[in-house]
């Protein structure tokens, strides 16, 4: 989906569908920084549904390395910095007052990957400031579970039928399944069998994480109509100040 069908992300995932929960995420930011948060840092922005949102309150860099999803991010976002990256690696030697990480989190498959993630946040997150960490799910909350959805354009149409399960639960990782149906403008529908291997970890594990990279966590517990009550959650996360 990030790269040869990313032109079809926005009918998987309209940015109409993040603005809730992008106003949980701003209100979240803007409780834990020390002083009112006007630059953040997003590592992993895809389409840049969540910033459409965000963008309105904060000045906005995002991270994201696949260009497909760069490119629908710049169009759907231009007045944001836009950077190639990755969240594991990437250096852009400044500060921000806040950092925000939502689901590409879950794309940190191991304790190593998510350690460095982490650290990206840390060296972004200027002292003072906070990060927040929403993956998916964390090992206590999750659930196999059937989702469908989808979106038309003026032309084009998308639904999609999302399985997630775990192979092995002793493991970091479960797995997302997504076949997709896409219709084009002649009628004809193509289908397509999407899987993403997703990392999971114990609530003690991100908060040990955080905390090694010097951050002060915490978990929040989401309470959102978009996402089921109590089975959700997020880390929120301050950098202290010097
Ligand atoms: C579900 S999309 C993000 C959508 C985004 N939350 C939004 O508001 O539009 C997940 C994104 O994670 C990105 N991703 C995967 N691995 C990554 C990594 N190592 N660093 C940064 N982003 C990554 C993918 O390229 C993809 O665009």
């Amino acid at each position: 989906m990030y790269e040869e069908l990313a032109p079809w992300w926005p009918l998987l995932s309209s940015p109409a569908e993040y603005e809730e929960e992008a106003g949980f995420y701003a209100e979240a930011l803007a409780a834990a920084c020390a002083r009112p948060p006007r630059t953040v840092l997003e590592l992993g922005s895809g389409g840049g549904n969540n910033a459409s949102h965000l963008k309105a309150r904060f000045e906005m860099v995002l991270v994201e390395p696949a260009a497909g999803m760069l490119a629908l991010s710049r169009a759907l976002n231009p007045e944001c910095e836009h950077v190639q990256g990755d969240m594991r690696t990437v250096r852009l030697d400044r500060q921000f007052d806040a950092v925000f990480v939502h689901d590409a989190v879950a794309y940190m498959t191991t304790e190593a990957d998510l350690r460095m993630a982490i650290d990206t946040a840390f060296v972004h997150c200027r002292p003072g400031g906070a990060a927040l960490f929403a993956p998916d799910h964390i090992r206590e909350n999750f659930q196999p579970s059937t989702d469908h959805g989808g979106h038309d354009s003026q032309t084009h149409g998308l639904r999609y039928l999302e399985w997630t399960w775990d192979p092995d639960p002793a493991d970091t990782t479960y797995v997302v399944d997504y076949a997709y149906l896409l219709r084009t403008p002649d009628g004809a529908i193509r289908v397509e069998h999407d899987r993403h291997v997703e990392g999971l970890f114990a609530r003690e594990d991100w908060l040990r994480l955080l905390s090694d990279a010097g951050f002060e966590p915490r978990p929040v517990p989401v309470e959102h109509s978009e996402l089921d009550a109590g089975s959700y959650e997020v880390f929120v996360a301050t950098r202290p100040p010097r």
